[in-house]
């Protein structure tokens, strides 16, 4: 049975990355990594994302991991220092599913971080939270994020666009999906995020 209150704290690792809580001595990181264009552009980040920003972000994030509401991690390579975000939040117990989300450092993009902390996070879902279908909302403008879903095992639903309007323009997003049981193919492709990772690094 899915789990009603999502686990606190957590850390989770494989694929050469580490999962880790937020702490406040990652003001900084935080601050320095969400307030860019891409990032602005295509989440619903404050914009331009300064301390303020960033204490109330940690705050929130607090919050909401205590309450068990979301799953909201800081992506390293060893425990230390963020190089990114990865999300779970929305989780439907009746239907058995949730939305994930992520983001990666600019200086830190194109290493494969956002595809194997999605993979990790993927199967942390299915295998211990016991969540059947797992979802991503993804403007298809947006060709790295799409190019992440896609990498690790999600496909795109027929489902109607989502609308939404932001600061920096307004979005029309397709919803991705994982569903358990899956074939064994893009169970592996999912497993084999972390080799093709290393083979890559421009
Ligand atoms: C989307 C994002 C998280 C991707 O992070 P990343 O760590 O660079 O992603 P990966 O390295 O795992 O990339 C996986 C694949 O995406 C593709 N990709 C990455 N950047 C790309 C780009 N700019 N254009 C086209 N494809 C791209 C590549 O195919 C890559 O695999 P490859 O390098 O082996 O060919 C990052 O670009 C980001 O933070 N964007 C802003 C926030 C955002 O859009 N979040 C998602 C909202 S839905």
């Amino acid at each position: 049975m899915a789990v009603s209150r999502l686990p606190f704290p957590l850390t989770l690792t494989g694929d050469g990355i580490i999962l880790r809580e937020w702490r406040s001595e990652d003001l900084d990181d935080l601050v320095r990594m969400l307030d860019e264009p891409e990032i602005a552009r295509w989440s619903p980040m404050p914009s331009p994302f300064d301390v303020e920003a960033g204490i109330a972000y940690l705050k929130r994030c607090y919050q909401n991991r205590v309450t068990g509401q979301r799953i909201q991690l800081a992506i390293t390579t060893d425990g230390g220092r963020p190089v990114g975000e990865v999300l779970l939040f929305g989780v439907d117990l009746g239907l058995r599913e949730a939305e994930l989300g992520y983001l990666v450092d600019v200086h830190e993009r194109r290493r494969g971080l956002a595809s194997g902390a999605l993979s990790v996070l993927s199967r942390y879902a299915q295998d211990s939270l016991h969540l059947g279908r797992l979802l991503l909302r993804i403007d298809p403008r947006n060709a790295s994020s799409t190019a992440v879903a896609r990498r690790c095992g999600y496909r795109l639903t027929g489902e109607a666009p989502i609308l939404q309007e932001g600061p920096h323009g307004s979005s029309r997003l397709d919803t991705w999906e994982l569903v358990e049981g899956q074939s064994d193919g893009r169970r592996d492709r999912q497993k084999n995020v972390a080799a093709r990772r290393y083979g890559r690094r421009t």
